[in-house]
């Protein structure tokens, strides 16, 4: 998509379709007042007729309105105007962007980014706009269909965002970097979600991973099956011996701030099909568990927006990714596993594969000194149980850390919920036969998950956000959220901007 930054007057604006915002009330924004001046009152009209009341998300296209050059005029109901904030502008901003993508405009004229908001920089406003445009003009392309027609429906193509005073322009800009920064590494995670799992295996997930690294000059270092066996991986590799795919350890790391900066890991899950194993799962919906890769795909998307920003901070993205699939050679349910930290897990239930990956993981990250570590999985069933598909679950055990992030999905629109990590709840993960079991039961699993990763970062500050409910949609709109690149995004940025 094209985008561009322009200042001036809303009723000389030439493009296909124009995007203004309306108030409940009937109060109409400062661009929607002067095409309403230029239209006779049409929109005066429209809202006193009923059609559209300026209720929150909501949307109105108009056609061929007299007086303006335009075919199309889409109007955004922005809410309460005295409760017109940065939350719901985002809210209207999505909105907008969806109702036009779907309209088939293939050019537009945003004046949403004009609106006042007192605690809203034109930065954000644009940035938040212009990562809105790219998530809903976002289809999934990876795959070619032998009968796809010759000409799909063209999306957006072009959008201006119009600005309030020429002195906005310049801010307009770098907020316009940022949210195509933000969206690219929102789409390429969603992209890796999708594909299917024949297609993204763990060698593709390194391969895109060094690809990576060559487009952005960051070093990536891919670490083999036999390497793992003499680092003492035997939790990750016990998940990894009953798959004919070759496991890989995935090393990235984005070096951009100061040198005695200590670097914020991020961890993510790269099991690129859970079928359980041994414990093996049900049949119905099991295609979903492609997904199971979402976590290694948030890291990969998070790193590709902060490298597009040049975000000056030390990143370090580690990935362990493999499958987990039933054979002669798979790990049974009773087997103990040694992990790289030298504790032994009992493994009651191989389908609580994801735990087994990241403990070696966050065991090996230990050698970077990290001022915080975040782990990002698609870990439980029970998680999306606890909080269904709007917040994922954070857990952590430096409460600062976990405001931050809290903070950071607040602001991104990708919300996490603070779940317990009490010392009460380790008891569930106790074992006979090792140190540790694998699972702690039906009761609390979420947290039970999360209480096994803490007994392997106790030497850092430590965050895990449960995905499993918010990092890809079931049914009719299945596919790949992107979920929680934004989350991630945004606290780096602000790690960036403190350091
Ligand atoms: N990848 C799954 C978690 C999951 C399930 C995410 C469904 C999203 C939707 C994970 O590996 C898993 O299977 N967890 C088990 C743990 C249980 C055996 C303790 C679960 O949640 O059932
Ligand atoms: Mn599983
Ligand atoms: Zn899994």
């Amino acid at each position: 998509m094209e985008f561009s930054i322009k200042n001036g007057n809303a009723a000389a604006t030439l493009a296909d379709s124009l995007v203004v915002g309306v108030y409940e009330d009937k109060i109409l924004s400062e661009a929607a007042q002067v095409l309403d001046a230029t239209s006779q009152g049409l929109i005066t009209k429209v809202m006193a007729a009923g059609d559209m009341d300026g209720k929150l998300e909501t949307t109105l296209m108009l056609h061929h309105v007299p007086g303006l050059a335009s075919g199309r005029l889409l109007l955004v109901g922005l809410g309460k105007a005295e409760e017109f904030a940065e939350k719901q502008y985002a809210r209207a901003a999505r909105a907008a962007m969806k109702a036009l993508e779907k309209s088939g405009a293939q050019e537009a004229c945003t004046f949403l980014a004009e609106l006042p908001l007192r605690d809203l920089s034109v930065r954000r406003k644009v940035a938040y706009l212009t990562e809105a445009s790219l998530d809903a003009a976002y289809k999934f392309a990876a795959i070619k269909r032998k009968d796809e027609k010759a000409s799909p429906k063209p999306g957006l193509a072009k959008l201006t965002i119009h600005v309030a005073s020429a002195a906005d322009v310049p801010l307009a800009e770098a907020g316009l970097l940022e949210g195509q920064a933000l969206a690219a590494g929102v789409s390429l995670a969603k992209d890796l979600g999708n594909l299917p799992p024949n297609v993204c295996t763990p060698t593709y997930l390194a391969e895109q991973a060094l690809a990576l690294g060559k487009a952005h000059q960051f070093k990536v270092e891919v670490l083999e099956r036999e390497a793992l066996q003499k680092l003492g991986m035997g939790s990750f590799l016990g998940v990894a011996q009953g798959s004919a795919e070759p496991p890989k350890f995935i090393i990235m790391q984005h070096l951009k701030g100061k040198k005695e900066q200590k670097p914020l890991v991020l961890v993510g899950k790269g099991i690129t099909f859970d079928t359980g194993g041994i414990s093996l799962k049900p049949g119905s919906e099991m295609d979903e568990m492609k997904y199971d890769m979402c976590g290694a795909a948030s890291v990969l998307g998070t790193f590709k927006a902060i490298a597009a920003m040049n975000l000056p901070l030390n990143v370090i993205g580690v990935i362990p990714t493999c499958e987990n699939m039933p054979d002669g050679r798979a790990t049974r349910p009773g087997d103990v596993l040694t992990s790289m930290s030298g504790l032994t897990i009992e493994v009651l239930n191989t389908d609580a594969e994801g735990r087994l990956i990241l403990c070696d993981a966050l065991t090996y990250v230990e050698r970077f000194e990290p001022s915080a570590v975040i782990d990002v999985a698609t870990l439980t069933g029970a998680c999306v149980i606890a909080l269904g598909h709007h917040a994922s679950g954070l857990f952590s055990n430096n409460d600062a850390l976990a405001a931050e992030l809290l903070q950071a999905g607040e602001v991104a629109l990708d919300r996490a919920w603070h779940m317990p990590l009490w010392d009460e709840y380790q008891t569930l993960l106790d074992s006979n036969f090792a140190d540790m079991a694998n699972i702690g039961g039906r009761a609390a699993g979420s947290i039970s998950a999360a209480c096994f990763l803490a007994r392997f970062t106790k030497k850092y500050h430590w965050a895990h956000l449960d995905v499993a409910g918010t990092a890809w949609k079931s049914g009719k709109e299945k596919g790949g959220t992107g979920r929680p690149v934004p989350l991630l995004t945004e606290f780096l940025v602000q790690r960036a901007n403190q350091a």
